[in-house]
């Protein structure tokens, strides 16, 4: 078992996601906004944030993988399941659960403005700017974290803990930096 060190507590996530919300709310009013929501990872954020919305929206998902060891990426993104709806004309909004080098963030963007979006902006719940290494735009962020791999509230470590009802820190004894196909990414 590996050791987690709690970093965020639930009730903190809580608040904060419904202050994204109501900024979201009101950002959006009278648009045609559409989240795309980024499996596997965001989908208890996803699940949280549509509820803290109250303006008219869609929900969509999209599921990509990203090449890499199981706790770095290496920026290598294949599309696993893409949408189902046209965005042509519609604001989008994506909803991530963390940003890390911004690789992944960088392949998505560019995938969905050839789509020609009105607009197209990302949600974060978390931002780990210190290991950024693309200079890509991050328009909503929950929480700046420090440079450690995290877990839980959607986000897993090989498929586990995305259950934990708070983000935790794996103890970096813990991490094995071997893999394939890495197994944080969906
Ligand atoms: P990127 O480095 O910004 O391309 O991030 C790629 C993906 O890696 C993210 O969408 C997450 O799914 C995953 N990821 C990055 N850091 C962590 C972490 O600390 N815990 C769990 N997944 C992570």
């Amino acid at each position: 078992m590996e050791k987690i060190e709690p970093l965020i507590p639930g009730p903190k996530i809580e608040a904060r996601v419904q202050e994204l919300g109501r900024e979201i709310s009101s950002d959006y009013k009278g648009l045609q906004l559409i989240l795309v929501s980024i499996l596997k990872g965001s989908f208890l954020f996803l699940a949280d944030l549509t509820r803290a919305i109250d303006v008219p929206h869609e929900i969509d998902f999209l599921s990509v993988s990203s090449y890499g060891t199981s706790t770095h990426s290496s920026g290598v993104v294949r599309l696993l399941k893409d949408l189902g709806t046209n965005i042509e004309g519609r604001d989008v909004l994506v909803v991530e659960d963390i940003v890390d080098t911004g690789l992944t963030w960088q392949y998505i963007r560019n995938n969905l403005f050839t789509r020609n979006p009105l607009s197209l902006r990302i949600v974060t719940l978390l931002d780990k700017r210190g290991r950024r290494l693309v200079d890509v735009p991050v328009d909503y962020v929950g929480f700046v974290i420090p440079d450690r791999f995290v877990v839980g509230y959607g986000l897993d470590y090989m498929e586990r803990y995305r259950n934990l009802p708070y983000i935790g820190a794996l103890d970096d004894n813990s991490l094995q930096g071997s893999g394939k196909e890495n197994h944080f990414k969906n």
